[in-house]
């Protein structure tokens, strides 16, 4: 956290109250949980027991001896002395009952290919055939690490649980990463191998996206860790159009697949706390940091949720479109509805290609009933008015958000046009650390509430601290640090190679006594500011850390900061999140120059590109401002809310007590002028 992060006093509260909506009574009729005494049934005193009914969701070897084993807090351990496979349980154990039934609707970007089907049947095959490949080609072991750096296609979730299969972690990178982003995770993570593919389409356009991973592996190789294999799937199966192959290192997974095809690899047995995965996500440093999840804990968390929260059920046609580079899509496209032998939509492209009417084609021609998106694209198709989604036929019984605080009026349109207040509406609130959701409605028992995540979930024990640590009574409408009371099975399992940190960032705080082995001294710190009702609802008011949500991916600013410093000419560098309309918040950077160097547009052009090259283009900043200085305190700590004010035309208070006062309003004539 930076030396000059928000306290609580200075999350600012801004919504007024709103009315509450009950969930039609269609769905109410037919939704899996429908008992309102689970929250009774999951209350603390019960704790950790009552988290077994989510385990019960799972076919185990060996079922588990201890429900969580707290014996080293923070460092929880779900379900152990048990054995499990998460691939099994999203694959095999399906074929009795579903082998035809579809896993996976694959739509390409280009709307003239056909719809790809691929059932539970295939993908089993497909996922033995991988899992051969990395283990009998590759020399994969249990415990080892797997980069996947892939766009939203198959042979991503595929490539995921052959890795699940072998007990193998994977470590997936958003595929819009850049190389330098994918290197540093390889790097982190110490993995030999990475599985790519050649190119993807995005708007209309063909991208080679093999050529990241040379950027990747010759990063990686500069600091002694050799990537032994990069194994290459292509988009279209043998017509390879990536970059050059290194003879070698290059593999096509078109041309190894015949000699493993038919091949059955029997999923090995894992304890139930083994490590699943790794995600990778942004936190107050430049560096960001792995987060381990393991596997009976995690997965029992993403099925219950996705059965409870999403409401998918058998007969559902359930779309999510995240990507399944960020959380969301692991445990909302991949783990969560494979668990529970679902059907999904796994689409390649963006919300609003060729057109904002995209998104309701594809849920009009496959029969979608369950839709899950962002506030961002909500907000972007919104822009396009609501005759669009009117002209389809589609029926939705649910629909869910994540990723950023969606405004009241969003959500109604959300709700009126979209699902034209035929579906219940969830707005679920958590974190890649959490696994899944911790703040929701339950959606036939609770109401919704527009702008409000919804209580904790059956289970979940969110409470708002102040600095001190003392609660921040519900109905006060103070904002304060959202915490939750108790660990869930879903919950993070550790930093990757830096315990401390996790045990710093997200016990640090509300951590008293560093030797208790009792859980209830252990509050998880979400990194968050919240506010909760009287009735337990919470409003999520951003993070209070060094993050930038972007259209609901967390940048750290420090990340960019550090990117932009690599640069002779840069003295200095001071990343804001600025308001955006659309995707909520937008990078802005603010810079000082050495002395001599002078501000041009070249010189800004270069500050955009190495922030691309270093990270991706989510990161691209809205404006680069080269200023002659930038405000400092009289300890010399920049002062970033000073600089986020002046990007958003905000007041900007009291300066005098900066060592360059001045600054600021030279400052606030370049940027407003
Ligand atoms: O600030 C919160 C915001 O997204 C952060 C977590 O980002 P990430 O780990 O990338 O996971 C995103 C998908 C779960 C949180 O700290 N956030 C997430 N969901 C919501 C939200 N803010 C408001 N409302 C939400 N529903």
């Amino acid at each position: 956290m930076s030396d000059e992060h928000m306290t609580s006093s200075d999350i600012e509260v801004h919504w007024r109250e709103e009315e509450y909506i009950n969930s039609p009574a269609s769905f109410v009729a037919q939704a899996n949980l429908t008992d309102p005494t689970i929250y009774e049934r999951f209350n603390l005193d019960n704790f950790p027991h009552y988290f077994t009914e989510y385990a019960e969701l799972l076919d185990w070897y060996q079922k588990w001896d201890r429900v969580l084993d707290d014996s080293n807090p923070p460092f929880w351990r779900w379900f152990t002395g048990g054995q499990i496979n998460a691939a099994y349980n999203c694959v095999d154990r399906h074929l009795p009952a579903l082998q035809s039934k579809v896993a996976y609707y694959f739509v390409s970007e280009r709307e003239d290919d056909p719809v790809q089907s691929l059932t539970y049947r295939e993908l089993y095959w497909r996922v033995n055939e991988f899992a051969a490949i990395l283990r009998d080609f590759a020399g994969v072991q249990k415990g080892d690490r797997v980069t996947i750096h892939m766009p939203m296609v198959p042979e991503l979730p595929i490539a995921m649980l052959a890795c699940a299969r072998l007990g193998a972690m994977h470590s997936v990178v958003f595929g819009g990463f850049s190389g330098q982003a994918c290197a540093d995770r390889i790097i982190d993570s110490q993995s030999r191998i990475l599985v790519t593919m050649d190119g993807y389409y995005r708007n209309g356009k063909w991208l080679d996206h093999k050529e990241k991973a040379d950027v990747a592996v010759a990063r990686a190789a500069e600091v002694g860790q050799p990537v032994d294999k990069v194994l290459i799937f292509e988009r279209h199966w043998g017509q390879y159009g990536g970059s050059p192959l290194v003879e070698g290192r290059d593999f096509l997974v078109s041309q190894l697949a015949p000699r493993y095809r038919g091949q059955v690899v029997e999923p090995e047995p894992m304890p139930g706390e083994a490590p699943l995965f790794l995600m990778y996500t942004s936190g107050s440093t430049g560096k960001p940091k792995g987060i381990q999840h393991g596997t009976a804990g995690y997965l029992s968390y993403a099925a219950a949720t996705s059965k409870y929260v999403l409401d998918i059920q058998p007969d559902d046609v359930y779309w999510c479109m995240a990507d399944i580079g960020w959380i969301t899509g692991h445990s909302y496209i991949v783990y969560g509805p494979l668990a529970l032998g679902a059907t999904s939509v796994l689409y390649e492209g963006g919300p609003t290609y060729p057109d904002a009417g995209r998104p309701w084609r594809i849920a009009e021609r496959l029969g979608v009933t369950i839709f899950h998106t962002s506030p961002t694209a909500i907000r972007s198709l919104r822009q396009f008015g609501e005759e669009i989604p009117q002209k389809y036929h589609y029926r939705f019984k649910l629909m869910a958000t994540v990723g950023e605080p969606i405004e009241p009026d969003v959500w109604r349109w959300y709700f009126h046009v979209i699902g034209r207040g035929q579906a219940a509406v969830v707005d679920t609130w958590w974190q890649t650390e959490t696994g899944g959701h911790l703040c929701s409605t339950i959606p036939a028992i609770k109401p919704m509430k527009p702008g409000s995540a919804g209580p904790g979930l059956p289970g979940i024990h969110p409470v708002v601290l102040d600095e001190t640590g003392q609660e921040v009574a519900p109905g006060s409408g103070e904002g304060g640090y959202l915490c939750i009371r108790n660990p869930w099975p879903g919950i993070m399992q550790t930093i990757w190679g830096d315990p401390e940190r996790y045990v710093r960032t997200y016990y640090g705080k509300y951590n008293k006594n560093p030797e208790s082995k009792d859980w209830r001294d252990w509050p998880y710190m979400a990194g968050d500011g919240a506010m909760m009702a009287a009735d337990g609802y919470l409003r999520i008011l951003g993070r209070i850390d060094d993050v930038i949500n972007v259209a609901g991916h967390r940048l750290g600013t420090k990340e960019l900061e550090s990117a932009v410093l690599t640069l002779d000419e840069v003295a200095e560098a001071a990343v804001v999140a600025a308001h955006d309309e659309i995707k909520g918040a937008m990078p802005e950077i603010y810079v000082s120059l050495h002395p001599g160097v002078e501000a041009t547009p070249q010189l800004t052009q270069k500050i955009v590109d190495v922030i691309v090259r270093d990270i991706g283009p989510i990161a691209r900043p809205r404006h680069v401002w080269v200023v002659p200085d930038l405000p400092k305190t009289r300890s010399g700590k920049i002062m970033r809310r000073i600089l986020a004010a002046i990007s958003d035309n905000r007041e900007i208070g009291d300066v005098t007590t900066l060592a360059n006062p001045e600054v600021v309003e030279t400052i606030q004539k370049m940027a407003r002028p």
